[in-house]
């Protein structure tokens, strides 16, 4: 059976739509938050890795969201571009207006269908909230063919309301209709049940793309998607890294990588390009200062690593024995030595390349470049990773208003120490000397002297990029102010100038959100 779907055609019966959504559902979480270079990068990225749909975020939430949401819809060709919009008029116009440069664009449009959600958040009686499917979708379709309505809270809804509102949307003119697992209450039978039924009992099911959309507080999700899925789901919903609203969404690699290997299980195609997978979760954990959990699944450092010797000597007898898919069918790289201070400025262009980065422009390659040669002078072997991140480092501050200079420091176990910082603010240089309890505390404190501010130092925490005492250190800082939080990632072979460009990353992040209102609670 196929499906004639607006923005792609004929959709065979065994092909799913990877629906990302971690620049929205991803992005409203505590600490993930991302400025507008940040969100586009990320979104080059996913296009690269090939997602299907990509919901930029939620319009009507503040100027800034309408605003990355917008370029995100000028920048960005391949997936569709999706807004999400509550089922209010404003919501929806706002949406329309964002997404409208992108040449495949959708809708996005939700509101509570749950008994609990519609007495105590909503206040609405069920034949209003069946009312305003009916008045959203309808809206919506004035301003594009592609529309998806969501039932939030969807698997807690009463079957006979949710059928009644899954066909209502139909009707109105909704192209996908997304189930939502919204409280991560579900197992994988509630899945299964709830799919087969609309799919038996709603008229029009067959006309339209399910979806599934898990969040994770049970640790279900991905098993949650593949259950929907195997239901009939053919949309679904999920984030890199699994990030999202509290416990996460279904993470991306999982799911795509759980299609891949158990073709028995899960006999689906998608469009992802796997191999990107470790880039696009390396990048998102760079610019939201998160690393993944060593033992996270597909992306963790430890998911390929061996370390038992019965396991050692069945991998190199026969990789099969212990692995079930093969690192480089993810993005893992053996650790390679790349280049010495000798290589030019084509061979980094060429290696970036081969690493995943597209065309850098001019004056980041440039200040990279430059890096790379100082790091290359510093540090006896430069791996890969090296590479990754300190450009992501470097292409992360671009456009930012405050930028580290230099930094000299007078340190020891008898000296106070004392730090000597110089940074450019808005192109103009300005140095401040500080003492401290130690050079980190220093190095903050002339920071400090040069930009004076409110926020509260909550984390501070340091990694090695790779191995040996050599190696770069890569650096992570969390500011508060006024309840926002924000992180900041520096990486640099001295770990107090890694310290303080986190620091200075975290300061600029902090200055775009001081200029974003804060995101209207994700109520219907
Ligand atoms: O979890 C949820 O229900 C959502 C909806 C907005 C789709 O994120
Ligand atoms: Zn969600």
């Amino acid at each position: 059976m196929t499906i004639t779907h607006p923005n792609f055609g004929a959709i065979d019966d065994k092909r799913v739509i990877i629906f990302d959504t971690t620049l929205r559902d991803g992005e409203q979480s505590p600490g993930f938050s991302m400025n507008l270079d940040e969100k586009l990068r990320m979104a080059e990225t996913l296009a690269e890795l090939g997602v299907d749909v990509l919901e930029a975020g939620f319009p009507i939430a503040s100027t800034g969201d309408y605003e990355s949401v917008r370029a995100i819809a000028e920048g960005i060709k391949g997936p569709v571009i999706c807004g999400l919009a509550r089922s209010g008029r404003e919501d929806i116009l706002r949406a329309a207006e964002a997404i409208r440069p992108a040449a495949r664009r959708r809708i996005h449009t939700f509101i509570s269908t749950s008994p609990l959600h519609m007495k105590y958040k909503l206040r609405m009686e069920p034949e209003a909230v069946l009312e305003a499917v009916t008045a959203s979708v309808r809206l919506a379709r004035q301003h594009t063919d592609d529309v998806e309505w969501s039932a939030e809270d969807g698997s807690r809804t009463e079957m006979e309301f949710l059928i009644r509102c899954v066909e209502a949307a139909i009707k109105a003119g909704a192209t996908t209709i997304n189930i939502p697992d919204t409280v991560g209450y579900a197992v994988p039978e509630d899945m299964a049940r709830i799919f087969t039924t609309v799919m038996n009992r709603v008229d029009g099911a067959d006309r339209v793309i399910l979806s599934t959309h898990c969040h994770n507080d049970l640790g279900l999700a991905v098993a949650n998607t593949l259950a929907a899925v195997r239901a009939g789901a053919r949309q679904i919903e999920c984030t890199i890294n699994g990030i999202g609203e509290r416990a996460g969404n279904a993470a991306l690699e999982e799911v795509v990588m759980a299609i891949r290997t158990r073709p028995d299980a899960a006999p689906y195609t998608h469009n992802i390009e796997t191999t990107r997978i470790l880039r696009t979760s390396k990048l998102l954990a760079t610019i939201t200062g998160f690393d993944v959990q060593p033992n996270k699944a597909i992306v963790g450092r430890n998911a390929f690593a061996h370390e038992s010797g019965i396991h050692q000597d069945g991998v190199l007898k026969n990789a099969a024995t212990y692995e079930i898919m093969t690192p480089e069918s993810v993005g893992w790289q053996k650790t390679s030595l790349v280049m010495g201070k000798h290589s030019g400025r084509a061979a980094f262009r060429d290696k970036l390349k081969s690493l995943g980065y597209g065309e850098l422009g001019d004056n980041a390659l440039q200040i990279a470049f430059q890096r790379f040669k100082d790091l290359a002078d510093r540090k006896k072997i430069v791996y890969d990773d090296d590479i990754v991140a300190l450009v992501d480092d470097e292409v992360m501050r671009d456009h930012q208003r405050i930028k580290f200079v230099d930094l000299e420091l007078w340190a020891g176990s008898k000296a106070k120490p004392r730090a000597l910082l110089e940074l450019e603010i808005d192109g103009a240089a300005h140095k401040f000397e500080a003492l401290g309890d130690g050079p980190i505390d220093a190095t903050f404190n002339a920071i400090h002297g040069i930009f004076p501010h409110t926020a509260t130092l909550r984390l501070f925490s340091v990694g090695a990029v790779t191995e040996g005492t050599d190696a770069q250190a890569r650096c992570t800082v969390r500011l508060e102010e006024d309840g926002k939080l924000v992180d900041g990632q520096g990486a640099d072979t001295d770990t107090i100038v890694a310290a303080a460009r986190a620091y200075i990353h975290a300061l600029n992040k902090l200055i775009t959100k001081r200029a974003r209102t804060e995101p209207a609670a994700l109520s219907a």
